[in-house]
């Protein structure tokens, strides 16, 4: 039907579709040579990166458009360009997806093209080429050079394209500030310059674009204060300038403007109160992580009755509904609410009327006592992410929210037998709190449980053993610190999708399950603090993701000797190899340490993300792996594994022989400990190329000769123990060994120089007079620092990513309107 219909169309009204090649005119010669050319200018690449975010976002695959551009053929006809139906001449290119690689050639007429209306070469990869400068002041009306890795200022000859309705140049890498130049786009309805390293002030010139509907400027890094005008952007319909530095007061068009349905502000620094808002237009506003402050009375939103999302968290205000008769009718549309921090001291009566919420967010508040009982009604059948995690709740009976996807209860006082959600569920998390009893096996017929975190809590018996079937939705198991007890873990079926399995802190005893081995992606495994008795599960070794694995304090013994063929590629994405107290015997695993492929930097680690966790698409974090380790001699539980962290404990066993030379080949290692063995001979010189090192343990054991004078090359290491072993001679001087204290060298007879007491008979070196550390090694410190305060109710950053991962979990309509609509107006307009 449709292509009958095409075809009566194209047979009557044949000047519709001139573009064809069979029409009279064809493209200019001028025009295809500057097209020619531009397409010479570029390759093609294959970059995973372009094309999976072409049909990931854009929702249709790239390919090379410019591979059927053939000189001597009609230019109409080629992919991407559309001629005018009259006189052929070139009114748009449409490169988008084209997997261009290379730099804009400084001579190319392209942007001389005289007819041309449209240009669209978003989604390639132009090599961090400048924005050219000499655009024809063109009739282009529509310019997207959005995600195609452009670099340097906004062009201000772009002031000039006084035709222009839309302006993307979103997810590039420019810099400097916003030229004032834009101010003269006064036909300018949609300007994106979304997620580049923008800088300065907005200009006051934007006040011009009357016109403007849709404005995104997040993801910058702009400061100072929003401009403002009372009668400004009369047309605007939506504003996004989140994640910015921005600060002053919200302005006073932003309460008037009446078209402004949607209102992103969040991360900046803004401050002062949020006043009454008079348009009634709004249907979204997210003003969390900023400064506002004040008493917020909730009534003062009920004049707008389109408002479905409202996110005021981690602000300083403090919320109240102050009736219980009369706000029962307040902002019924509702659907989301993020009222995280927002110093609530009960959960607000007005959520009795919102029956179709979905989503809600009263973290990090003051609510003490149980989940009141009228809360079972709201939202029974809509709510699907509830979190109440960080308050002070005491009790929970059950949860009755039949499309509940995401429960955070974590991190509350909450006693009593742990109740089941609906079958829904995808991530559920109850850490920190103080339930008791067993888990019911009921949990596994939750056939969509993705992350399921129990820790920290008191909860005790045997590990259901369904949960080995549950295992190939489950990628995320934390039974940390409770009290289960018996043989671990469950049988794991084919086909297991776990990439954390954490059991540190159990009861747990006997061998472990070779079933593991079915979780081919498993990444992290902790079993430290228990009672395993075993022998070292060498067929670990074989999995090919795993990169942490813990088994500290247990009760394994035997030796780690290898017999396996070297081809094997055993343990080679291992960066976190941790075996401490325990009663491994025999010598250092050589076998193994030759196979450390990541830590000696020959296997390129996959993933360009910071910390080890459950990532979206676009990469940002939304739940993040944690485990117990010892750091410079200090137990932490790391809450964020850095994935450039490369560690190997292997202290407080029954290892003897000597330290392999080999050791010096693990040149990212970061933390070595193989103190409390029975380790002997000297300290290979080798270790001086370890130039990542920061902690450095060898203490308690048998080890002679001389610590190496290369140690003293190891610049960032802070913190050296040597102590009880045989070493003597003078200690290395100078550098980092000017840091290190007498606790460091204790109980070496030998040893001497400083700073033990002992002098050398040699001439010393005067003594050091710094022991401050060093600027680069403070930093350091301070990263440290900053990881291990963790989680808490800090900023969480990507409130328009954060659920995409959940496809299932939905608020979906959010995910579609932040994530899409963008995309959708963009096709919208290009057509
Ligand atoms: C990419 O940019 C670099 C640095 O400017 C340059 O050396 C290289 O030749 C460019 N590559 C291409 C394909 O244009
Ligand atoms: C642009 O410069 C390149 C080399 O720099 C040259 O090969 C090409 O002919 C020039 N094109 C035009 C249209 O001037
Ligand atoms: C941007 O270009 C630089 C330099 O060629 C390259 O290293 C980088 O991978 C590119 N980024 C993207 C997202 O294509
Ligand atoms: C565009 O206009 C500006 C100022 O109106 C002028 O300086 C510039 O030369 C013009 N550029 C082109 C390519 O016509
Ligand atoms: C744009 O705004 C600036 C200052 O805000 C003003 O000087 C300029 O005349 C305006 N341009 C137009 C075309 O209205
Ligand atoms: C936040 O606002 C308070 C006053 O309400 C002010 O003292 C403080 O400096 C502000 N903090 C930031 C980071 O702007
Ligand atoms: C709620 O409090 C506001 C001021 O905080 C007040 O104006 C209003 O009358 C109160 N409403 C009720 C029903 O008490
Ligand atoms: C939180 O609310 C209480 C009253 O419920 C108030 O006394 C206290 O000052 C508020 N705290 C902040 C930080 O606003
Ligand atoms: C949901 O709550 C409403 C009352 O607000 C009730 O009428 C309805 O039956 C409940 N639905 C279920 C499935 O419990
Ligand atoms: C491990 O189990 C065996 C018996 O199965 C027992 O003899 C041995 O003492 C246990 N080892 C430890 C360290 O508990
Ligand atoms: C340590 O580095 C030196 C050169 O810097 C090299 O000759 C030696 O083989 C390295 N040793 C090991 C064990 O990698
Ligand atoms: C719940 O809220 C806390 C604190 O705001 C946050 O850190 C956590 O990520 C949230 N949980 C989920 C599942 O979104």
């Amino acid at each position: 039907m449709a292509s009958y219909l095409f075809l009566c169309l194209f047979l009557f009204f044949p000047h519709l579709y001139a573009s064809s090649s069979s029409g009279s005119h064809s493209c200019s010669h001028h025009e295809a040579a500057s097209l020619i050319q531009f397409k010479n200018s570029f390759s093609i690449t294959q970059t995973v990166h372009a094309v999976r975010y072409c049909s990931h976002i854009v929702g249709f695959q790239s390919y090379p458009k410019t591979n059927s551009w053939k000189e001597d053929t009609d230019c109409c006809s080629w992919d991407g360009v559309t001629c005018h139906h009259l006189n052929a001449h070139v009114i748009a290119l449409d490169l988008s997806c084209s997997r261009l690689y290379g730099n804009f050639p400084s001579n190319t007429t392209l942007f001389h093209l005289p007819h041309l209306q449209k240009l669209d070469l978003s989604y390639n990869d132009f090599n961090l080429s400048k924005i050219p400068s000499d655009f024809n002041n063109v009739s282009l009306k529509f310019l997207d050079l959005s995600h195609s890795n452009l670099s340097g200022p906004v062009s201000r000859s772009l002031g000039n394209l006084l035709q222009l309705t839309d302006l993307d140049l979103s997810r590039n890498q420019l810099s400097g500030q916003i030229p004032r130049s834009l101010g003269n786009l006064l036909q300018l309805t949609d300007l994106d310059l979304s997620r580049n390293q923008l800088s300065g002030q907005i200009p006051l010139s934007i006040l011009n674009l009357t016109q403007l509907e849709y404005m995104r400027i997040d993801g910058n890094t702009l400061e100072g204060s929003i401009p403002d005008e009372v009668t400004a952007f009369p047309n605007l319909i939506s504003l996004d300038l989140s994640g910015n530095l921005l600060s002053g007061t919200l302005p006073s068009w932003l309460y008037t403007a009446p078209s402004l349905k949607e209102i992103y502000l969040s991360q900046n620094q803004f401050s002062g109160h949020i006043k009454k808002f008079q348009s009634k237009s709004p249907e979204l506003i997210c003003l969390s992580s900023n400064n506002l402050s004040g008493v917020i009375e909730l009534s003062m939103f009920s004049n707008l009755p389109n408002l479905n999302y409202l996110d005021l968290s981690h602000n300083s205000l403090s919320l109240t509904s102050n009736s219980t008769s009369s706000v029962n009718h307040i902002l019924p549309n509702l659907i989301a609410i993020f009222f995280s921090s927002c110093n609530l001291s009960e959960f607000p009566q007005f959520l009795k009327g919102l029956k179709s919420l979905e989503s809600l967010d009263l973290s990090c508040n003051r609510i003490e006592g149980k989940i009141p009982q009228w809360m079972q009604e709201v939202g029974n059948d809509s709510l699907s992410y509830l979190n109440v995690s960080h308050n002070s709740l005491t009790e929970v009976e059950h949860f009755p929210w039949k499309n509940i996807a995401v429960l955070d209860l974590s991190s509350n006082l909450i006693r009593g037998n742990l109740p089941i959600p609906a079958l829904t569920i995808n991530v559920f998390l109850i850490s920190n709190n103080s339930f008791n009893g067993e888990v019911s096996s009921l949990i596994c017929n939750a056939s969509f449980l993705r992350i399921l975190d129990l820790s920290h809590n008191n909860l005790s018996g045997t590990i259901p053993q369904c949960f080995g079937s549950l295992s190939d939705s489950l990628e995320f198991l934390n039974l940390m610190k409770n009290k289960f007890y018996g043989t671990i873990p469950p049988t794991f079926a084919k086909g297991c999708n776990l990439s954390n399995f954490n059991l540190n802190g159990n009861l747990l005893e006997g061998p472990l399950t070779p079933s593991i081995f079915n979780c081919k992606g498993l990444e992290v495994l902790d079993l430290s603090n228990n009672k395993i008795n075993d022998t070292f599960p060498h067929w670990l070794g074989s999995l090919p993701q795993l990169q942490v694995l813990v088994l500290k304090s247990n009760h394994m013994h035997g030796s780690l000797c290898v017999n396996s063929s070297k081809s094997s590629p055993f343990f080679s994405k291992i960066q976190i190899f941790d075996l401490s107290s325990n009663y491994f015997s025999g010598p250092l695993p050589v076998g193994y340490i030759n196979n450390f492929k990541a830590i000696i930097n020959l296997e390129k680690i996959g993933s360009t993300v910071s910390y080890m966790g459950m990532y979206d698409y676009e990469g940002s974090a939304f739940y993040t792996y944690s485990i117990g380790i010892a750091m410079k001699g200090q137990d932490v539980e790391l809450v964020k594994i850095f994935t450039m962290w490369m560690i190997i404990d292997l202290s407080n066993n029954q290892f003897e022989g000597e330290i392999p030379k080999v050791i010096g080949k693990l040149n990212l290692l970061k933390g070595l400990n193989l103190s409390h063995n029975n380790l002997n001979g000297g300290i290979p010189t080798s270790i001086g190329n370890l130039t990542s090192l920061e902690w450095l343990d060898l203490s308690s054991n048998r080890l002679s000769g001389t610590i190496p004078n290369r140690l003293a090359d190891l610049s960032f290491l802070s913190s050296l123990n040597v102590s009880e072993n045989q070493l003597h001679g003078q200690i290395p001087q100078g550098k980092q060994f000017n840091t290190f204290g007498n606790d460091s060298y204790e109980g070496n007879k030998g040893l001497c120089g400083f700073p033990v007491s002992k002098g050398c008979n040699i001439i010393e070196p005067p003594p050091p007079n710094v022991l401050k550390k060093d600027g680069s090694k403070s930093n350091i410190a301070f990263g440290w620092k900053v990881v291990l305060v963790g989680y808490g109710c800090g900023v969480v950053f990507g409130m328009s990513v954060g659920y995409v991962v959940f496809q299932t979990g939905k608020p979906k309509w959010l995910v579609n309107l932040v994530e899409n609509q963008h995309e959708k107006r963009r096709r919208r307009k290009s057509k």
